[in-house]
């Protein structure tokens, strides 16, 4: 990491603030700062297989240039998580731009866990790096309304046909103040059910029999007794993934009117559907590895992968992980239905890079920019990634049986239910407090202070 990431101890308290700060402006931001470090979530994860596969051990730093100060773009995407794809975009940046020095700047840890934190103490610090890895539309709220981001609607947006050939939903969320301020790179799907065959086989349980959250108890108990493996590998050691899976249970086992009600904060009408949600995770979590609480999510994915636990419930970048595994293959090793009960939907979330003001090098993240909306980039990056891209005029060719699917499933859906974790559904400071509230249930698996914690979150 570099001297702009040191001190990234921004305590949780501070850190919500700051990413609670929809409606505030600069001054707001600012006054948030400082603080004590005291949470998980601004640990790295150092020593876990996020930050030791870090890059494959690529070199991305290329001959410099006199015409462009050097591109830093920071994200989360290392290890198991991403960092085949991320990767192979750097390369095919570099082959159309061979004269801009990349800096990539990663900081490892799951749905951002750390990176969010140091990108608000830069940008804060007016010493944003040239772009970012980021949730688009509501997440950059607070970033617009604090003047930090800049319009390239005609400098980026203008370029590589992009209005036309970007399905409606990225478009729009690259544009959380009206204006076009970043750029959709993936399309990743959040309802997924993964699962080793042969353990599921040997257990003599059907996957697609399970027609609602509910009834995967009684499958994974038949795993645990049949097999040696355990129900459901997942991570507990950052709230992000149990938030995840309680939204796919809700989803799953009371349909997408009651999704979305919870969304708009209708939560007291919703008291019996969220607690038994609540208490459906609860009833999982007995079938979760017993490690679940210090392991990262790659790491309880190689559980499917070695045949150590039958299902796994993350998006798709999960399926990204497999692929990048020799001897692994989809359908005879690894498979997937959709998230019991939500067949039909289409749960988004997607990944962005933004364009900041004050950018220390304004020309080669434009170039960055208008790279990451063509063609050749989200070519080379979605099929590694385990994601759809965001433009319609993508060829299909390199994407493989299992993201061809979820390209039909896309077009398909009924629906397309956006993300609560991610931040697409609720706004900035509701999620924060979500966020308490899932951090509240993966410490305790306390049902009625988790459903209380919820309900005040929209308040
Ligand atoms: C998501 C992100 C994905 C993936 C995942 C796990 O938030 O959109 O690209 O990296 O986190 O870290």
């Amino acid at each position: 990491m570099t001297d702009a990431n040191e001190g990234s101890d921004v305590s949780r308290r501070d850190y919500l603030k700051v990413a609670g700060a929809g409606t505030l402006g600069v001054t707001a931001l600012a006054g948030c700062m400082g603080g004590g470090g005291d949470d998980e979530d601004t640990t790295t994860d150092s020593g876990s297989d996020e930050t030791t596969e870090s890059m494959d051990g690529e070199d991305t730093t290329t001959e410099s240039s006199t015409d462009y100060e050097t591109l830093e773009v920071q994200h989360w995407w290392t290890g198991g998580d991403g960092a085949k794809a991320v990767s192979a975009l750097f390369e095919g940046f570099k082959q159309e731009y061979p004269d801009i020095e990349v800096n990539q700047n990663p900081v490892s840890g799951g749905a951002g866990q750390n990176l969010q934190t140091v990108i608000k103490k830069r940008v804060l610090n007016d010493n944003p790096p040239s772009s970012w890895q980021a949730w688009p539309g509501a997440n950059l709220q607070p970033y617009v309304e604090a003047n930090k981001l800049e319009d390239i609607g005609e400098s980026v947006w203008g370029e590589n046909g992009m209005k036309d050939a970007y399905l409606q939903g990225p478009k729009d969320a690259a544009k959380p103040g009206g204006k076009f301020v970043a750029v959709p790179l993936n399309i990743h799907r959040l309802n997924n059910l993964f699962y080793n065959t042969k353990v599921v086989e040997d257990a003599g349980v059907d996957p697609s029999s399970i027609s609602k959250p509910s009834d995967l108890v009684s499958a994974m108990e038949t795993v645990e007794s049949e097999t040696d493996a355990v129900g459901m590998a997942h991570q507990t050691k950052s709230a992000w993934s149990t938030s995840q899976l309680w939204a796919q249970v809700l989803l799953g086992e009371y349909g997408v009117e009651t999704y979305e009600a919870f969304t708009e904060g209708k939560v007291e009408a919703n008291k019996d559907a969220i607690k038994d949600s609540l208490q459906i995770v609860k009833d999982f979590q007995s079938h979760f590895n017993s490690d679940a609480g210090s392991i990262s999510w790659t790491e309880a994915n190689k559980k499917v992968i070695n045949g150590k636990a039958a299902f796994f419930h993350q998006g798709d970048w999960a399926a990204g992980m497999y692929r990048g595994q020799d001897g692994f293959e989809y359908e005879s090793d690894w498979n997937h239905v959709p998230f019991p009960g939500t067949e039909g939907v289409y749960a988004l979330n997607m990944d962005s890079f933004p364009m900041p003001t004050n950018n220390p090098s304004p020309e080669a993240a434009k170039k960055f920019l208008q790279y990451v909306g063509s063609v050749d980039a989200q070519e080379r990056f979605n099929p590694k990634k385990g994601s759809i891209p965001p433009r319609t005029d993508v060829p299909k060719d390199e994407f493989g049986p299992f993201l061809s699917q979820q390209m039909d499933d896309f077009a398909n859906s009924e629906t397309q239910v956006k993300s609560i974790e991610h931040g697409l559904a609720i706004p900035p400071e509701v999620k924060s407090n979500f966020g308490d509230a899932m951090t509240t249930f993966t410490s305790g698996w306390n049902v009625d202070k988790t459903y209380k914690q919820m309900k005040r979150a929209f308040n």
